[in-house]
């Protein structure tokens, strides 16, 4: 394949908060990138509006969590002014690309997508056609910057694989075109997943079964990044766990996912492996284990809870920034959709 400069992108939704799975799947990921590759940091808000109107809960509460997202990617180490920050929606080339991506994926490949049938639920006829269409908008996303490294969590793995699809048919398709209007063998690269924050799959508090996210009903299954001290420590001390002290192995761990996922977020805060937590912990009480867990969370996101307020107090600061990123998107976004507008033979692409 032909080489690509290196560029990492990377979105996350502005629904309701932050939270400890996207914290440890992809927020500290997008942090440690930043010392080796030139980064886009997205707030998707367009992805926002795929679901109904009270999950992601209107005008007033899209724009303040748009604002709150922004704020913990400053607050946990992302750069603006080195790096690229900014909400999908200022730059009108993510949709542009989204439609034609939508007459290049097969309906075939979308029917395949989990999160789709996960997020339709029962009454797939109510879903909007926008939520169905949702991979095809994140492809756009990644590849209208010409993208070669994605970070994101395990449960975005299928999406990032409809991306790679994409892009194949996209430069399959239209090849003598990319050839013919001078890009070479492939206009737009595979992009290659990044599935390796400290922890690429954090569960719920409640039930060890499901993912940590946004849309739990009950508050008590997640960890915010807004959560202060004494709420994060109530919800640990609440976490579900099983009857048996901790055991000294990993394989002990087999079949108990709650205590798996404790140990798993000492470990990813910690910076320490499972074993290594296990061999200080094996064979103690959950309740012992959970105090210690309880400080060390509290002491890992108590400093980015603290800048995440001082930031979000100042909302002209934060719509500055995503201004300026907006604008240096899109002086990256435009001549790649340009690009585009070439090889499809629509009339007025080189301006
Ligand atoms: P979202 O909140 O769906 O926009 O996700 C933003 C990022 O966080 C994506 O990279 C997800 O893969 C990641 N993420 C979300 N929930 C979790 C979780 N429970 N564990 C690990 N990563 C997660
Ligand atoms: N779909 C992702 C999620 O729900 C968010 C997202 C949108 C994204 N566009 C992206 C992630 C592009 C990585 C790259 O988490």
């Amino acid at each position: 394949m032909a080489d690509f400069e290196p560029r990492v992108f990377s979105g996350m939704q502005p629904t309701g908060n932050l939270h400890l799975g996207n914290y440890l799947g992809a927020l500290v990921r997008f942090v440690e990138l930043q010392a080796h590759y030139n980064c886009i940091y997205c707030v998707v808000d367009l992805h926002a509006i795929t679901q109904a109107v009270d999950v992601w809960g209107g005008p007033k509460e899209l724009a303040q969590s748009t604002r709150d997202v922004t704020a913990a990617f400053i607050a946990a180490g992302i750069d603006p002014k080195k790096h690229i920050v900014f909400n999908q929606s200022q730059v009108a080339e993510h949709a542009e690309l989204a439609w034609v991506f939508n007459c290049v994926a097969r309906m075939g490949w979308l029917n395949r997508m989990t999160q789709f049938k996960e997020k339709a639920g029962k009454d797939k006829e109510n879903a909007s056609t926008g939520l169905f269409a949702y991979p095809n908008l994140m492809a756009a996303d990644i590849l209208v910057y010409k993208a070669t490294h994605v970070p994101v969590g395990e449960d975005q793995k299928q999406h990032l694989e409809l991306t790679r699809d994409i892009a194949q048919k996209f430069n399959n398709d239209f090849a003598a075109s990319i050839a013919e209007h001078g890009f070479g063998e492939a206009y737009f690269p595979i992009t290659e997943p990044l599935i390796s924050g400290p922890a690429t799959r954090v569960m719920s508090l409640r039930d060890g079964s499901k993912k940590m996210s946004k849309s739990d009903p009950s508050d008590y299954s997640r960890i915010n990044l807004t959560d202060d001290g004494d709420l994060i420590a109530q919800k640990i001390r609440k976490a579900r766990t099983d009857p048996e002290p901790l055991p000294s192995e990993k394989a002990g761990l087999e079949g108990r996912p709650e205590a798996d996922n404790l140990v798993g977020i000492y470990a990813a805060l910690a910076g320490r492996t499972v074993e290594d937590v296990l061999g200080e912990f094996g064979g103690g009480q959950f309740s012992t284990f959970k105090g210690s867990l309880a400080e060390l969370a509290i002491e890992k996101l108590a400093p980015i809870n603290a800048e995440m307020r001082r930031l979000v107090a100042d909302p002209g600061y934060i719509d500055s920034v995503l201004a300026d990123g907006a604008d240096r998107a899109r002086a990256i976004a435009a001549p790649v959709m340009n690009g585009v507008r070439d090889i499809m033979g629509f009339i007025g692409g080189k301006k």
